[in-house]
């Protein structure tokens, strides 16, 4: 597979049809595609990088990743959070090995160059000896990403003069308000990593998109009584927002799965029209474009609804592999034993080892297996559910809203999204 990087853009556009709901395999294959992702999509745009609470005090830090870049999140002394790469400006060394910790200074294992967790170069070892008088000390500061936070979740970019994070989060906050602003939330314990023998795309792809499988693939967590029959509850909204962001929300309107304790928060924070799907909301699963999935869900202990809030991001590692990484995120305000029990929820269903998890890991396999296939890699892959239906005209939030839960269409506004990223170059 030797293609030019115009052939290649002429493959995806004569191939690629989200509009038409087709979608060649091949795309979850190739190392060429994989290549201008990183560089059109992980570069330019923002990504979630973590959360605020991850680095409550000053000196806290968090090693992650923006695509493949390794990264520093850095609470400063002057409690200012700022994003730098984890690369040496001496001799692109890594600074920091390990994943969090909390320190003044940050020093390169190789020659000791000491950088301040405001990204300054404090320290030369020996540095008369070794240099002479003249140093300017300017030209070694770390690499900084621009960063921005909403709602708690921090995001960065290589991107300097692109759009906001409001621009780019755009009719997806709204939502965001309800799912992280509602009450004031925490995380819980360190995240989880674990691999995923998928391309990244997939998992994103599901979460934004697809309530459907759940009546099949997640049969075991209705037959072992977690959640019940969905059959009787598919009542709820497809929601399409800016830069493909979205999420599917189950909304019976049967009981609801927050804890009535905070409602004073909620009627602080939220809009009457927020408040309103927040009430009647049983279950959520969502994406923000490209890499950072969520969902909320709960379970019944005894008596009580006991809901779990859980964000989950698919780092790329190659085009057949990604590393999952899944937050817990709790009130803030909850009782240790609700939290205890909201944790025990998200790892009996979403954690690495969940149930949810499971079943959906062999999908995403399947798939990007078969994608590797000669025969199979261009045979268009189908996306054509919901293709055409009319939008709400009534829903009381932003973005394109369709009634009913099971819809492709935000699988097909994920991957126009996608390819108008990858054809654009950016001159
Ligand atoms: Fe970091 Fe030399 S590479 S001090
Ligand atoms: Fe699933």
């Amino acid at each position: 597979e030797v293609t030019s990087r115009a052939e290649l853009e002429k493959l995806l556009s004569s191939t690629v049809k989200p509009d038409e709901g087709e979608i060649p395999p091949f795309i979850f294959q190739r190392s060429d595609i994989y290549q201008l992702e990183l560089e059109r999509i992980f570069k330019r745009n923002w990504l979630f990088i973590a959360h605020e609470t991850e680095i409550p005090s000053p000196g806290d830090y968090v090693t992650r990743r923006m695509g493949e870049e390794d990264v520093i999140v850095s609470r400063g002394e002057d409690n200012e959070i700022r994003v730098f790469l984890n690369f040496c400006r001496h001799r692109g060394n890594r600074i920091s090995r390990t994943d969090m910790g909390n320190c003044s200074h940050f020093r390169c294992p190789y020659h000791g160059f000491t950088y301040s967790n405001k990204g300054d170069l404090v320290g030369v070892p020996y540095r008369k000896q070794v240099y002479g008088k003249e140093f300017d000390w300017s030209k070694f500061s770390l690499i900084q990403a621009r960063s921005d936070q909403y709602h708690g979740l921090i995001f960065a970019t290589w991107n300097h003069e692109g759009e906001s994070l409001d621009a780019f989060l755009g009719d997806m906050k709204w939502y965001m308000d309800i799912f992280f602003n509602r009450t004031e939330l925490e995380v819980l314990g360190q995240p989880q990593r674990y691999e995923v023998r998928s391309n990244w795309k997939l998992p994103a792809e599901n979460f934004v998109s697809d309530s459907y499988h759940f009546l099949f693939t997640h049969q075991s967590l209705m037959s072992v009584g977690q959640v019940k029959n969905v059959k009787e509850r598919k009542k709820g909204y497809h929601v399409s927002a800016t830069n493909a962001h979205g999420c599917g929300i189950s909304a019976p309107g049967e009981e609801m799965i927050f804890n009535r304790d905070f409602m004073d928060d909620y009627e602080a924070n939220l809009s009457e029209g927020q408040l309103g799907i927040l009430k009647e909301m049983f279950n959520v699963h969502g994406n923000i474009s490209p890499n950072l999935s969520f969902l909320i869900s709960s379970r019944k202990v005894g008596d009580e609804v006991v809901s779990f809030t859980t964000i989950k991001q698919w780092q790329p590692k190659g085009p057949e592999n990604a590393e999952g990484w899944s937050w817990l995120l709790v009130e803030k305000r909850a009782s240790d034993r609700v939290k205890e029990m909201s944790m025990q929820s998200y790892l009996l269903n979403h954690s690495s080892s969940g149930m949810a998890e499971q079943d959906d890991g062999v999908n995403y396999e399947g798939i990007t297996r078969n994608s590797r296939s000669d025969v199979a890699a261009s045979v268009p892959l189908k996306y054509q559910i919901g293709l055409g239906r009319t939008p709400m005209s009534d829903f009381p939030g932003p973005g394109t809203v369709y009634e009913g839960k099971w819809q492709e269409e935000n699988a097909r506004k994920y991957y126009e999204w996608w390819l108008g990223s990858l054809l654009d170059s950016g001159v």
